[in-house]
């Protein structure tokens, strides 16, 4: 087990070689300092809905009309904030280290996109893609009618939905299995901006962990992994993860 160090970043010891497979992992307190709220935090999502009323199969089912009413409004949100310099450093890293770098995240507000980042792995699905339910057919918005919710599907007349992962369904295989093989192979893995209790996303810091990378934390507050992790910076994403990708951009210099 290795002892957690609240170290400051320029006294954080890495040798090039960790450099080597590098993986991050962000949550929703990486877009916290855009403007888009988190889940769980004080004002997180989850503390004004039910995530069971909105976020799974059932209520679609239950209540197509409500639930898109509520993506919609989630959509006019995001698409009004931009990425944050957090953002824009995950895609400083990408530059520098090609592919020795990936990128997956929970989240599914996109801002790492529009940020510049090439492939993030996207875990739990995007908020602005339209995927109908019956034949899984993608959308874009203007070949819908949202005049009446749910949109109708233009190829089998399924009900359209948002592109997203909800609670009780399982991850897009293909992102998970990219994501697994990745954490299990990584010489340096950096978890960003999450709660670190929702499976399977929870699980990589350890399975990279247990790997032999070296394991950083960047989150205000503690979580599951804090008193596993190598390093854990207590601080906001926006501030410290330039800082960081500047240590490690020096680092792969050779300075
Ligand atoms: N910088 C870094 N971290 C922050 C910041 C910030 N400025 N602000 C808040 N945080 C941290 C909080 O301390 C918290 O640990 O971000 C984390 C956000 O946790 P959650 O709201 O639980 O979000 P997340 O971990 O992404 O949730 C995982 O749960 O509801 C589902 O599908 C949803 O993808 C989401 C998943």
């Amino acid at each position: 087990m290795s002892s957690t160090e609240f170290t400051e970043i320029n006294s954080l010891s890495l040798s090039q070689e960790q450099l080597q497979r590098v993986v991050v992992l962000t949550g929703a307190g990486i877009s916290a300092e855009s403007g888009v709220p988190t889940f769980r935090g004080e004002t997180g999502l989850w503390r004004q809905f039910r995530p069971e009323d909105l976020a799974t199969p059932e209520a679609f089912a239950d209540q197509p009309v409500v639930v898109w009413e509520w993506y919609l409004h989630r959509r006019n949100l995001i698409a009004q904030v931009l990425p944050n310099p957090g953002h824009h450093a995950l895609v400083e890293l990408e530059r520098m280290l090609g592919d020795s770098f990936t990128l997956v995240t929970q989240n599914v507000d996109g801002l790492h996109r529009r940020a510049g980042s090439q492939n993030p792995i996207e875990l739990h699905g995007n908020i602005f893609v339209n995927r109908c339910g019956r034949c899984q057919d993608h959308w874009a918005d203007d070949a819908l009618d949202f005049s009446k919710l749910p949109p109708h599907c233009p190829t089998c007349a399924g009900e359209v939905r948002p592109g997203v992962v909800w609670f009780g369904e399982s991850l897009p295989a293909a992102a998970i299995d990219q994501a697994y093989s990745k954490s299990q192979r990584a010489t340096l893995f950096i978890s960003i901006g999450t709660s670190t209790v929702v499976h399977p996303a929870a699980g990589l810091p350890l399975l990279a962990m247990e790997s032999g990378a070296y394991l950083i934390e960047i989150n205000p507050e503690e979580t599951p992994i804090s008193r596993l992790s190598d390093c854990v910076i207590r601080e906001k994403s926006a501030t410290t993860l330039p800082l960081l990708v500047k240590k490690l951009q020096s680092l792969k210099n050779g300075n």
